[in-house]
């Protein structure tokens, strides 16, 4: 598997990630979106919309803003709770998230350990900086919200949100309202959180700055097993890691609500059907230890990075716990009357799914890097429906320019294209590997004579001929994943 270094720099080289104001050195856990960078991060959040919220009848979708007044994360819990324990360096002053020093020093999960658990850890194990050998001071908690002051009077305090969920909580009882939802039902949000991590890390994995796509799913709390869909996703086969071992689990094994399962069961089959390989995935479950304040309890689904299994995706059962703080502090009621049972309830989280779209990227990226030595270059084989670039298309020299032209032209209105006519047409179809577009056409002598182009397939390099008037719908084809040989005739 490629290095993370070796990604990174194939990122910023392919214009896909580039470090945030890099010019002036950057600024850690911040990136940009290069030109195929944002076609792949909108892929990825439009698959997750269309399956999640537009092609389903119990989910509706919001946008909130992203920074909130102080009350809000007072009532969720997280001024009090959402921190990380840091240590800092008696000698050079640098300062580590005490859990992953511990974590890389003696393979220990000190991740929601006590601050007394770390101390005696770091005594034990005589731990010191990586980076002068000086000792550590005492372990501090560092909550990892960014704060700011809103207006011009001062002591206004508001938070960037580090998660998405909480204006799905506070703006609850209008979505209920105003879309006439029933329960079981669920409110879908994309867009930035923001943590101040106090060590960002392996490039999109662990940044300051990213996006989530989470769906609140709210149930009658004596329902959480009432799931119609269950039955379809129970057999469901997985890699399951209880914290010792890994072992093969079904979706029915998992000590879980039904609606908890479904949806981490839902979120497994995304990842698959978009193209990771079944190997590199697994599911696993939080100990009491690690759960966060408002959760009773939660699964990950996690990739095999070069820098070991890691979460991409988190899945809590948050109880009745946001709803609750949010009637309290706001003093609005946030229970509903729930038709079905005449009862006035306070509605239960059966299942927080939380996507990071940063550590989606990243698994896709690596799941799909391919050096391929035959072909002298690096072949990305994401799957078309993530492809930055769905074809390209070439004139076999420049005189053919005009009629290149106009069957990009015909393309471009449906499907996002790139023109390339400089250098040969071998170094075009390796540019366009290294950028992952799926079919490339070209226009040669042949052209004019047939009325036909030959499309060639990234994965098998295979061209067929295809008729111009045609080519449209044979495009539309390929990316639902028609075989190349149904759509024209294989070119020897
Ligand atoms: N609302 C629940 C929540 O935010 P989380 O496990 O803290 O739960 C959910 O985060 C997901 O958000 C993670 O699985 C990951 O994909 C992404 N994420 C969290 N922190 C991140 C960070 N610092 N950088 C990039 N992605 C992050």
């Amino acid at each position: 598997m490629v290095s993370i270094q070796e990604l990174a720099t194939f990122c910023k080289k392919k214009g896909f990630i580039y470090r945030n104001a890099e010019i002036y050195g950057g600024m850690a856990g911040f990136f940009d979106l290069g030109h195929l960078g944002v076609e792949l991060n909108n892929n990825i959040k439009q698959e997750l919309w269309k399956r999640f919220v537009q092609a389903r009848e119990d989910v509706v979708g919001i946008d909130g803003s992203l920074m909130s007044p102080e009350i809000v994360f007072k009532a969720s819990g997280h001024l009090e709770s959402f921190t990380d324990i840091m240590l800092e360096c008696s000698k050079c002053k640098k300062k580590i998230r005490a859990d992953e020093i511990i974590e890389e020093e003696t393979h220990i999960d000190a991740e929601g350990k006590s601050v007394d658990d770390i101390l005696t850890i770091i005594k034990d194990n005589k731990l010191k900086c990586p980076s002068c050998g000086g000792g550590f001071k005492e372990p501090e908690h560092f909550n990892l919200m960014f704060k700011s002051e809103v207006g011009a009077k001062e002591g206004n305090l508001a938070y960037l949100r580090p998660e998405t969920a909480q204006s799905i909580f506070t703006n609850f009882k209008l979505v209920y309202d105003n879309a006439r939802m029933k329960l079981p039902f669920g409110i879908a949000q994309t867009g930035k959180a923001f943590r101040n991590e106090i060590s960002p890390r392996d490039f999109l994995f662990r940044c300051r700055e990213f996006e989530q796509f989470e769906i609140e799913f709210f149930c009658h709390p004596d329902k959480l097993n009432d799931c119609l869909g269950y039955n379809k996703i129970k057999s469901l086969e997985f890699n399951y890691f209880d914290g010792k071992k890994q072992k093969k689990a079904k979706i029915s094994d998992l000590k879980a609500s039904k609606w908890h399962a479904y949806w981490l069961a839902e979120f497994y089959r995304f990842f698959l059907e978009l193209g990771l390989s079944k190997d590199k995935l697994r599911i696993t479950k939080h100990n009491k230890e690690k759960l966060a304040h408002y959760a009773a309890a939660c699964f990950d689904i996690e990739y095999k990075f070069p820098f070991g299994w890691k979460e991409i995706h988190g899945n809590a059962d948050r109880k009745q716990f946001d709803l609750t703080q949010h009637s309290k502090l706001s003093k609005n009621d946030m229970s509903i009357f729930d038709e079905e049972t005449k009862q006035k309830i306070v509605p239960y989280v059966a299942s927080e799914p939380s996507q990071g779209i940063g550590r989606a990227f990243l698994a896709f990226m690596f799941d799909a890097y391919d050096d391929d030595k035959k072909r002298g270059n690096i072949v990305l084989h994401l799957h078309p429906k993530l492809a930055p670039v769905k074809v390209g298309v070439f004139p076999l020299v420049n005189k053919l320019d005009k009629e290149a032209k106009a069957v990009y032209d015909m393309l471009k209105d449906e499907f996002t294209c790139i023109y390339d006519r400089s250098g040969s047409v071998g170094r075009r179809y390796a540019r366009a590997d290294e950028a992952g577009v799926p079919f490339c056409c070209t226009i040669d002598f042949d052209s004019q004579k047939d009325k036909s182009i030959t499309i060639r397939d990234k994965n098998s390099t295979k061209q067929v001929r295809v008729k111009i008037s045609e080519i449209k719908e044979t495009v539309r084809k390929l990316l639902e994943g028609e075989k190349l040989e149904n759509v024209g005739k294989l070119v020897k």
